[in-house]
């Protein structure tokens, strides 16, 4: 019997393991928008909704404007620029790099981010969570895949040519940190910042002042 009996202690520790593997597992891959239990969600007040509530016409601007905007610019099509995609777990934004331009550290806390590079040549990169930088150099055609949550950047270096990408998002919702703007742009204190960047509070108000324009 005693023989028996090691048998099932050591089966129900190995079931546990396994339970816990598999939670581990579902868990890992639950890392997206919560699933929907209906085909689509309706918003609210609306009773019926046709193909226009599944079209986007926010980007044909982009296609028919000739002019390149002066500064980086992200159009973005979201949950909140498009309802359509609630629930849906996908969003895109088309950003346009005028020459030497910079998308500027940030994180989308959301979503993995999927970039296709159509025009120009793009500067790529992010940092893992153990601060290992990876860096790539893009052309017309090539697709990037930027992490999860981790920070990453993007630069155009041509001195003559813009970039035009289409970056494909996980989530409805992906959202964005911009790493100046929510450390230098929103009030921090002076002296923890200074502390923090082992610096000085002379430094830190002048990246403060590039950040937050004074009111005019
Ligand atoms: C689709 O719905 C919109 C309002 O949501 C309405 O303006 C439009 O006329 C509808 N189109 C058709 C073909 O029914
Ligand atoms: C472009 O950026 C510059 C400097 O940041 C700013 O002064 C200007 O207003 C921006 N132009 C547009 C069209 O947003």
């Amino acid at each position: 019997m005693k023989p028996s009996k090691t048998i099932i202690k050591m089966d129900s520790k190995h079931a546990f393991i396994l339970l816990a593997l598999v939670l581990t597992l579902a868990m890992g891959a639950r890392g997206g928008d919560p699933d929907i239990l209906t085909d689509f969600v309706v918003p609210q007040g609306a009773n019926e909704v046709n193909a226009t509530f599944f079209t986007y016409t926010g980007m044909r601007t982009l296609i028919q404007e000739q002019a390149q905007p002066a500064n980086f610019t992200v159009t973005k099509a979201t949950m909140a620029e498009f309802p359509a995609l609630n629930g849906q777990s996908v969003s895109y934004a088309v950003l346009q790099f005028p020459v030497g331009t910079v998308n500027p550290p940030h994180t989308h806390p959301r979503a993995s981010e999927l970039l296709l590079l159509t025009y120009g040549s793009l500067e790529v990169g992010f940092i893992d969570t153990t601060s290992k930088l990876y860096t790539q150099t893009l052309q017309a055609g090539d697709i990037f895949v930027f992490p999860k949550g981790l920070v990453h950047f993007q630069y155009n270096p041509s001195p003559k040519d813009f970039a035009l990408a289409v970056s494909a998002f996980g989530s409805a919702s992906a959202g964005t940190v911009s790493l100046p703007v929510s450390v230098f742009g929103t009030g921090i204190d002076d002296t923890i910042l200074a502390k923090s960047f082992k610096s000085d509070v002379q430094t830190i108000q002048k990246l403060k002042a590039g950040l937050t324009p004074p009111p005019k």
